[in-house]
């Protein structure tokens, strides 16, 4: 999809992967940040734009990149990206007409020059959120594997966890997608995944997979791979580095069997995101 022309995507723009849910602290920054350094790692041109202006947890993680390239004078890819903060104009439809200018001004800039444009998400219902959602190719939302999480989508029966009703994200979505399917008639896929699963809880991971299974038929997502609790997606964040870069001395961090794991749920990702 070309944001800025809000016209079907030509062969020249990018993939847009939108991180989007309407609940806080699910992962959407940490998997916006692994999505982009991995398909970086794998030769792809990427972009990223940060539409959380207030925390700007993605934006702060590509300066601090910027940064540990500047002083480790290493040669670091440093993407390009943009940060789009919400208008602060009292009139609505100005507000609205000041957010759309600057969201469709940074794809503008990006669209062209990469193959994948990764944007980052605030929690709750904004209208750059929306219109983020409308536009996405692929739209990415983490969810933490518990019902408090899962419960966001709709709520399910305790016994038979069949779904019992659609809660306001799941609706949001899907009001987000019909919208889409009104400007190109295809829609977007929407992917839900697990993140910071632990080994544990055997029991607990079955009931969370039943109900999840059910909400996302109903919703017509799909479940894609899962992404582990592992400190290495939190530790490198201050250096703006991550698993795909060189661990060295500088780092203080030394590379175990756990990062490759992790950089492996991140390419498993990637690659189920590509066959889609
Ligand atoms: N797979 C993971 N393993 C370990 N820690 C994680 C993982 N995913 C996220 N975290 C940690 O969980 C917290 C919330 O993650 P993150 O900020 O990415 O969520 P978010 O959805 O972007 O939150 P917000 O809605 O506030 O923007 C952070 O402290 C982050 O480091
Ligand atoms: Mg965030």
């Amino acid at each position: 999809m070309s944001i800025s022309s809000g016209k079907p995507a030509e062969n020249n723009t990018s993939r847009v992967i939108v991180l989007g849910n309407e609940k806080g602290g699910t992962g959407k920054t940490t998997l916006a940040i692994h999505l982009l350094l991995g398909l970086q790692a794998k030769g792809a041109r990427v972009a990223a734009i940060d539409l959380d202006g207030r925390a700007a947890g993605f934006s702060k993680f590509l300066e601090n990149r910027e940064a540990w390239a500047k002083h480790s004078r290493q040669n670091i890819y440093t993407p390009p990206f943009f940060t789009v903060s919400p208008s602060q104009n009292k009139d609505v439809a100005q507000r609205e007409q000041e957010d759309f200018a600057a969201f469709a001004g940074a794809v503008e800039k990006l669209e062209h020059i990469s193959d994948y444009l990764i944007l980052d998400l605030p929690s709750g219902d904004t209208y750059l959120g929306r219109l983020a959602h409308s536009m996405a190719d692929i739209l990415i939302t983490p969810l933490n594997d518990g019902f408090l999480d899962v419960n966001i989508l709709g709520d399910v029966d305790d016994e038979d966890f069949s779904v019992k009703h659609i809660n306001p994200y799941g609706k949001y979505v899907l009001d987000c997608l019909n919208r889409r399917k009104n400007i190109d008639g295809k829609g977007f896929t929407w992917l839900l995944v697990k993140n910071r699963v632990s080994s544990l809880g055997a029991k607990h991971k079955l009931k969370i997979d039943k109900a999840l299974n059910n909400l996302a038929e109903k919703l017509g997502a799909k479940i894609a791979t899962n992404i582990g609790d592992r400190v290495i997606f939190r530790e490198l964040y201050a250096m703006g580095l991550s698993v795909f870069d060189v661990l060295d001395k500088q780092t203080g961090v030394k590379a175990t069997a756990s990062h490759n794991e992790a950089k492996k749920e991140v390419l498993d990702l990637i690659e189920y995101i590509d066959s889609k």
